[in-house]
């Protein structure tokens, strides 16, 4: 995992910073964002929308900050409540300018101390308990006011002031210094002060309650123009022809603003009051930034009358251009600002896709650079599979060449077997009709001549086999009449099957059947269809012949009545190299594979129904017409019909006839010791009867499970058996009898033909004593015999506690033989209980009392009970010689209940006590 990792760090690294790029991209947008509030006392005249105006023009410059405006309509308490919402808004600083003095300085108190910086214009609050205050020195605009009356209307004169809201500083602050100048003419008085809320509504309402006082009036002061103009149109309204001076403070440009009024004379002059919108903003973006700022600001004023009015109005409209200049230009500004955002965003995903092409083309690096080394790997695999591969198409040639040499020897060999073969056979023939020849040794010359036979037959069909399946045989086919054909072939057969006892029975749907075929080869196959058939019936049994057309095939079932085959051997008996351990006598040879080899080339099926015991039927079917044949595969003038074979399947059926059946001796039990012969070839088994039966009690049978019957009932000496038997094989009848406390002491000998290591191996593994292959000697196999049973015997006496008979007792009969048998197997198991008594012994072998008492007394010459003492102390003296047991140890082992009672006894037989007698021994 570590190695992977490594492996692709390049990549992981490539990633977290092209990752880092685009997020530092993304987040690198908004940062010193400020919000700003600003809480105006009244919005709807001229002098404060220019404020507005202002503070927006200077906020176009600083995108970062946010501006939120609400103006309270002249209404303190609403202006209370708004500055309240602001806060909630969580400004960074607020813009005030207050409605009234004193009910705003608490509310001013209120935020400075959240912390939140505050900046005062116009208007003031009590005491000084802000951050900045932004203003004009309204006591010297009052007093700027107050002179230039008296220089215009000299000291004498009465004049009426229109106050601003009662409560705001301007008003009070411009009353205070109007006073202070009006009081340094001594002619001049203020005869009339009148409060007109900023606002020319209120302010004509008021002057036409008091319109009469107008007429002994000079001159009128305002706080403000919006006032002033509302006195002039009362005054034009009452007194028309009165042309008294009124002045008013702001002097705004703009539409109907104070520069208007003085140029078009509808007021006679009026004092400059800045609006600070743009101070206000720079003075919170310092405070904001922690920048240097001025808590006081006072802005001065002039006073603009017919004499400059048209110099400000110029000034004024220049600075107007100037701001819709400013405006266009910002306008640009920020349409720059949209292009180069887009440009920025263009910018920024062209270098994320540089980043990302850098992180693939990386990747696409990294991996061909892997690719390469797979490919080279690849590569070298590849070579080296190719060179084993010519090694192995070398190796398959030089094998296949080894193969083809070895089968031409085999073929040569067998074909060098068939001139012996036939100079055996012609001499036997004769000496087979020789009378007198057959008198002195008839069984044997007739056994010679049917194995010549029958090898003869084998290496005819072993050549046939590699004629066909090696040599690429071509058929030389023909039309011919298939039911004549069939009924030739069988013919040769009736008088077997009348001998053997067997229906054999020939049923064709039609007289006439013409089938392409080989002469030569289809005989060849129904042949030894037809032999394999009589094989496996018992007499009394039938084969039957079935021909009948199907579409456009013709079947031919060969059925018997036999013994069946199990499901497993169904498959495979038509495999040449099968050898089923349970096969019939003879076993299925090569015929069957010949014959489907045979049927196969005439593009036919072979097919096999069998049950255990149920019998068989082989089913040939054939194709009709000669379509299915090439013009090679059929019989021309330039391919003449080669000589019909030998019918060696029928000699060799024909000489089994002249077996002779073997009856079992009745009588037994003469010799000294007796042999089970198991073997299922005729020929043998009568061989081994007539060559053993000399020496020895000779039983036999040709199945495996009679066998084990008899073996458990006769207990031989000694057993021989094939190994290919029908129905349980050799080893298996081994394997049983040696699992079988009765009989496992018995040695079998296994006389096989299967001589391969690896059948040798598993017969040894079946528990077999000796495994000799055939073919064999006789005196080998008599001497193997002698061996076995006297080794046997040793063994018995040294290795058992076995007790030797008395010598007349040795020619028992069987019955006594087994009896005895039984008793000493059931002693010996229960040699180590000491409670093991004879009641035990009756109830095992299934014998009265009675009968155990009278049969061992005569057998052996002992009581029961002086037997086992026997038995007991005989396998205690083998104990004590070779095994390393102390005497407490062998006391047990061998069913004494007291160390001391197993000495005197042992003493009492054998002259020493059991530790005087090992330590004698050794
Ligand atoms: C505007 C205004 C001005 C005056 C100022 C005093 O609302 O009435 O005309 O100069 O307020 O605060």
């Amino acid at each position: 995992m570590n190695a992977i990792f490594f492996n692709r760090f390049p990549i992981v690294l490539l990633l977290v910073l092209g990752f880092g790029l685009i997020l530092s991209c993304k987040t690198a947008k908004k940062n010193n964002t400020f919000t700003i509030g600003f809480s105006q006392c009244t919005g709807n005249d001229l002098w404060r929308r220019n404020m507005l105006a202002e503070m927006l023009t200077e906020l176009s410059l600083h995108p970062e900050v946010d501006f939120h405006y609400l103006e309270a309509g002249g209404n303190s308490e609403t202006q209370r409540a708004q500055v309240d919402t602001l806060i909630d808004k969580e400004i960074d600083l607020l813009v005030i300018s207050p409605n009234e003095a004193e009910p705003l300085t608490a509310t001013v108190k209120k935020v400075m101390d959240r912390g939140i910086p505050v900046i005062v214009i116009d208007r003031e609050i009590k005491g000084r308990d802000y951050t900045a205050f932004i203003g004009s020195d309204n006591v010297e605009i009052g007093e700027m006011a107050g002179q230039y009356l008296s220089q215009l209307i000299g000291d004498k004169g009465r004049v009426i002031e229109i106050m601003g809201l009662l409560g705001s500083s301007p008003a009070i602050d411009r009353g205070k210094g109007f006073a202070k100048a009006i009081n340094r003419s001594k002619g001049l008085t203020i005869a009339k002060t009148v409060y007109g809320d900023w606002m020319e509504d209120t302010t004509k309402n008021m002057l036409s309650d008091m319109h009469r006082q107008l007429a002994s009036i000079d001159a009128i002061f305002a706080h403000n123009d919006n006032m002033a103009l509302g006195a002039r149109k009362i005054l034009h309204k009452y007194y028309p022809e009165k042309h008294i001076p009124i002045i008013g403070v702001d002097a705004c440009f703009g539409e109907g603003g104070g520069l208007d009024m003085v140029y078009d004379g509808k007021i006679t002059a009026s004092l400059i009051y800045p609006t600070f919108g743009k101070e206000a903003i720079r003075t919170a973006l310092d405070i904001l930034r922690g920048q240097p700022f001025k808590k006081e600001n006072k802005l001065s004023s002039i006073v603009i009358d017919s004499t400059n009015v048209r110099v400000m109005k110029m000034q004024a409209a220049m600075i107007s251009s100037q701001k819709d200049d400013i405006y266009s230009q910002r306008k640009l500004l920020d349409e720059q600002k949209i292009v180069y955002k887009s440009q920025q965003a263009v910018l920024n995903a062209i270098i994320v896709l540089l980043v990302l092409s850098l992180i693939f083309g990386s990747i696409v690096v990294i991996l061909l650079r892997d690719n390469r080394k797979i490919n080279k790997n690849l590569a070298k695999k590849n070579l080296e599979i190719d060179t084993q591969r010519k090694q192995l198409i070398e190796m398959s040639k030089q094998a296949a060449a080894g193969t083809e040499a070895r089968l031409n020897f085999f073929t040569n060999i067998t074909h060098e077997l068939r001139t012996p073969l036939t100079l055996i056979l012609s001499p036997i023939e004769d000496m087979a009709k020789d009378t007198r020849l057959l008198s002195l040794a008839g069984d044997k010359i007739k056994a010679v001549q049917r194995n010549s036979v029958r090898l003869l037959n084998i290496v005819n069909q072993l050549l046939d086999f590699r004629k066909i399946e090696i040599e690429g045989y071509v058929i030389q086919a023909s039309p011919n009449n298939l039911v004549s054909f069939i009924r030739d072939l069988m013919e040769p057969f009736k008088i077997y099957a009348l001998k053997r006892q067997v229906q054999l029975s020939f049923v064709p749907a039609e007289k006439e059947i013409s089938v392409w075929f080989d002469l030569n080869m289809l005989d060849k196959a129904l042949l030894n269809l037809l032999s394999n058939a009589f094989k496996f019936v018992n007499a009394g049994g039938f084969i039957k012949v079935y021909v009948e057309r199907m579409g456009s095939d013709v079947s031919i079932k060969i059925k018997d009545s036999g013994i069946g085959m199990h499901e497993k051997d169904i498959t495979l008996i038509f495999d040449p190299y099968y050898q089923a351990d349970n096969a019939p006598a003879n076993g299925f040879g090569i015929g069957l594979s010949l014959a489907k080899e045979i049927i196969t080339k005439h593009k036919g099926q072979i097919q096999v129904e069998s049950k255990k015991g149920l019998g068989s039927t082989f089913i040939v079917i054939l194709p009709l017409g000669s379509q299915h044949l090439s013009d090679r595969e059929k019989l021309t003038l330039h391919n003449p019909s080669p000589q019909r074979a030998e019918k060696t399947s029928i000699q060799e059926i024909y000489s089994d006839t002249e077996i002779q059946e073997m009856e079992q001796s009745e009588q037994w039990g003469v010799k000294e010791h007796s042999l089970l012969i198991v073997e299922d070839n005729p020929d043998l088994l009568n061989y081994l009867v007539t060559e053993l039966s000399d020496k020895y009690d000779v039983f036999f049978t040709s199945s495996g499970p009679e066998a084990i019957r008899l073996a458990r009932e006769k207990v031989p000496d000694l057993i021989i058996t094939d190994n290919v038997i029908p129905e349980l094989s050799g080893k298996e009848v081994c394997r049983t009898l040696k699992s079988d406390f009765k009989t496992s002491h018995i040695p079998i000998i296994l006389l096989t033909a299967q001589a391969s290591s690896e059948q040798v191996i598993s017969g040894m593994d079946a528990l077999v004593d000796m495994y000799i292959t055939k073919p064999f000697l006789i005196k080998n196999l008599s001497a193997s015999i002698r061996a076995l049973i006297h080794n046997r015997k040793v063994l018995k006496t040294h290795f058992t506690s076995a007790i030797e008979l008395p010598t007349e007792s040795v020619k028992l009969s069987a019955m006594d033989r087994k009896l005895l048998n039984d008793f000493s197997s059931v002693v010996e198991e229960n040699l180590s209980n000491d409670r093991f008594c004879v009641e035990d012994i009756c109830r095992l072998i299934g014998i009265s009392r009675m009968h155990l008492y009278r049969k061992i007394r005569s057998l052996t010459g002992m009581t029961v009970n002086e037997y086992l003492l026997e038995r007991r102390l005989k396998k205690a003296s083998y104990l004590l010689q070779h095994e390393s047991l102390n005497v407490a140890e062998i006391t047990y082992a061998v069913g004494f209940s007291s160390p001391s009672y197993f000495s005197t006894t042992f003493k009492a037989k054998f002259g020493y006590s059991p530790s005087q007698y090992k330590s004698k021994i050794k």
